[in-house]
């Protein structure tokens, strides 16, 4: 039987360890016999991950962060995740739109109704293919929650780090606020999880709620 394609991005600060969590929803679909195809924003495409790169250690105004973020996700929109949508496949996106919103919006302050015309502009939809306020979103967004104190303790001296993750946690403050703002203005697309839970505990969580909407089956529980 052919399968409708299924978007889910992952948000979250910096160190709220949405990582193995991703790699382990991966795998869940992939043991039920789903063809999983798993990216990354700013990235996923050879052009996306050079803009990524200069997002992420190049020093640029607001307004060219955006636009180099917003141009990495048409290109990823374009080459990867509409094709594989209409694979049918499941696209697991570590980030996508509601980081723009989080961190170049409420953390870094740039101007919201900017960043939803180029949404608007970016996130068009195939032809032939409807959403209910006509743009590309995500079908689920988990949204890792985690206090900024919290992350900054995860974070420190894990690697050397870059253009955001050596921001104050004020910064991931304002990020995170951004990311509840976004959560409330589409309760159906958000599951909110507590990331300050044990690891076991979060991934439990989220695959009752993958079971709950009927997309993995009660056994494929996997591990995270
Ligand atoms: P992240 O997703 O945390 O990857 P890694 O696990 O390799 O650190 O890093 C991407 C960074 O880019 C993160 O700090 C958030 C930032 N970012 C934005 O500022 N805006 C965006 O739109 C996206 C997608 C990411």
């Amino acid at each position: 039987m052919a399968h409708t394609g299924l978007f889910i991005s992952f948000e979250g600060i910096d160190g709220a360890g949405k990582s193995t969590h991703i790699d382990g929803l991966a795998a869940a679909f992939k043991a039920q016999g789903r063809t999983v195809t798993l990216t990354r924003e700013p990235g996923g495409t050879p052009l996306a991950e050079k803009l990524r790169d200069m997002v992420l250690h190049d020093a640029m105004d607001a307004l060219t962060e955006a636009l180099l973020i917003f141009a990495a996700r048409r290109d990823h929109l374009q080459q990867v995740i509409e094709p594989a949508l209409a694979r049918g496949e499941v696209v697991l996106c570590d980030r996508f739109t509601d980081a723009t919103f989080a961190y170049q919006g409420s953390g870094r302050g740039f101007d919201l109704a900017v960043l939803k015309q180029l949404e608007a502009w970016v996130q068009t939809l195939p032809a032939g293919v409807s959403a209910p306020n006509g743009l590309r979103q995500p079908d689920v967004t988990v949204w890792f929650e985690l206090d900024p104190q919290i992350a900054a303790v995860r974070l420190a001296g894990a690697r050397v780090p870059d253009r955001f993750e050596s921001q104050p946690v004020d910064f991931f403050q304002k990020v995170s606020d951004g990311y509840a703002q976004r959560a409330q203005a589409d309760v159906q697309r958000f599951v909110r999880l507590d990331a300050a839970q044990t690891r076991e505990v979060v991934w439990q969580q989220l695959h009752h709620h993958f079971v709950q909407r009927g997309w993995l089956k009660a056994s494929s529980h996997g591990n995270a």
